[in-house]
């Protein structure tokens, strides 16, 4: 894959681009996944608890101004203290909108770099502090390697690799550069998701078995489309036959379970359906002689994974992102007092007098998170996904400013990235199981109270 000073060979990028990520590295992939299971040896120690270099003002890159580059460059420019300095895209006018948006918000002009797919090397040359990634998959890993090698933190967005080999990727030049490398999951930071994580750390729900997350969404308008994500997000449907993204349901639930505080993820098991929903949305949607209708999808409509952890907890993980349905990312926890489930936000306790679902709103006062008691009027205003995203911004640019641990690091962002290719080798062998490598080469076990998640 990569030549001899480490740069991707351009043939192997175009095989990458073309299949988002997926493609030839599958085939190593799947040969190569028990193998990756033991941790590369290196010399670097680990950057669990390693704080940010306080400073006053954030200095931050944007790479990647679609959809997302642009609601994240929104909700940054709402943030006290920080500066966006330069932007980076394939698409002139989408630099140009935010450099616009930048001015707009009183900051001085950011520099642009539009000049095709590796320019964002010349962005990452500047003097920054922070560079956000929000491009297609097959870009996280080899941007993110680049931004920390020239000494600034990335912030990637989800999933942040789509390959055990990018997993490690991201965890030994993160070790080695000593630079962090945050995945944005900005479920994590929502107000359901911090309110039950309150809850679990007070032991109100007793001892946790189970835990249930999912990306369930019905992208098939977006996956068809001639723009944005229709342009990239199908492909890997083509290739690959697992769990395509799943952070969303995983993250909160990591958190609900200390994973990397306390417990990991041991093994998974994972079985996919047939697929049957996206061919049959293009056949309805594009006329005859249209080349989508010739395209041949191999990922099975439904997902589902179980993962057991070493304290011998489990999750249920599911991805749906072709079928009619409503959203829903499940957000499941069940202990010894109690469950919480999402979708709507219902709560049971034990010693309930009846054997129904309660709301949520009886525990709002005691167990409201403080970045959402003090922030969520204006999360609610500014911020994507519910706020979800401001708090999730404003949280990691506090980090950076007042000099503390990042609430997720580069081992959060290969684990929870990890079971696209484990859920794709266990379904090609029947469900059998996969280890998880450990990112963290044992460190999960001693992590300290001080640098758990969010405070
Ligand atoms: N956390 C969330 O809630 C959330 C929501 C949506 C998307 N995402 C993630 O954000 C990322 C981007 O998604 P999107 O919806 O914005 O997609 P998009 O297609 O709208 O935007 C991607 C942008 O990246 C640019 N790009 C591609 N290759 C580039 C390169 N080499 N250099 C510079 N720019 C390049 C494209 O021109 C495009 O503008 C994906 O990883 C996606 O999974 C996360």
């Amino acid at each position: 894959m990569e030549n001899k000073s480490g740069n991707i060979s351009r043939r192997d990028f175009v095989v990458r681009t073309a299949l988002g990520g997926a493609g030839a590295v599958i085939a190593n992939e799947l040969v190569n996944s028990q193998l990756l299971a033991a941790a590369p040896k290196t010399v670097a120690s680990t950057m669990i608890g390693v704080p940010f270099d306080a400073r006053e003002r954030v200095r931050l890159g944007i790479i990647g101004l679609g959809g997302r580059g642009t609601s994240l460059l929104r909700d940054l420019l709402a943030v006290d203290g920080v500066y966006v300095k330069a932007v980076c895209d394939l698409v002139p006018e989408k630099v140009e909108h935010a450099q616009k948006m930048v001015t707009d918000a009183g900051q001085p002009k950011p520099a642009a770099f539009t000049k095709g797919e590796w320019d964002f090397k010349n962005l990452n040359q500047l003097d920054l502090d922070i560079v956000y990634i929000a491009t297609p998959w097959n870009w996280h890993v080899p941007m993110a390697v680049d931004v920390m090698k020239n000494g600034k933190h990335a912030a990637v967005e989800v999933p942040a690799a789509t390959t055990l080999q990018e997993c490690w990727d991201l965890v030994n030049t993160s070790e080695a550069t000593r630079k962090h490398c945050v995945i944005l999951e900005n479920c994590c930071y929502g107000s359901s998701e911090m309110l039950v994580l309150q809850m679990v750390r007070d032991g109100a729900f007793g001892e946790i078995s189970h835990a249930e997350g999912a990306y369930l969404h019905d992208l098939r308008s977006i996956l068809t489309a001639n723009e944005g994500e229709g342009l990239w997000r199908r492909f890997p449907h083509m290739q690959r036959n697992g769990n395509l993204y799943p952070t969303h349901g995983l993250g909160p639930v990591a958190h609900y379970l200390d994973i990397h505080r306390g417990d990991r993820f041991d093994y998974m098991v994972s079985i996919s359906s047939l697929e049957a929903s996206l061919s049959a949305y293009v056949k309805e949607h594009f006329p005859e002689g249209d080349p989508k209708r010739s395209e041949k999808y191999v990922c099975g409509d439904m997902n589902t994974s179980i993962i057991k952890t070493v304290k011998g907890r489990t999750i249920l993980l599911q991805h749906d992102v072709v079928n009619p349905r409503p959203y829903s990312r499940l957000n499941m926890i069940q202990g010894t007092k109690g469950v919480f489930a999402d979708y709507p936000a219902r709560i049971f306790m034990d010693g309930q007098k009846d054997e129904e679902w309660q709301t949520i709103d009886a525990f709002k006062d005691k167990y409201e998170h403080p970045l959402w008691k003090n922030n969520g009027e204006m999360a609610r205003k500014t911020g994507g996904h519910g706020g979800m995203d401001y708090i999730m911004n404003f949280r990691l640019m506090d980090c950076l400013k007042r000099g503390l641990v990042p609430d997720i690091d580069v081992y959060d962002a290969a684990a929870w990235s990890a079971p696209t290719p484990l859920s794709e080798a266990s379904v090609q062998a029947s469900g059998a199981p996969q280890k998880f490598p450990d990112f963290t080469r044992d460190h999960w076990k001693t992590r300290t109270e001080a640098d758990r998640f969010a405070g």
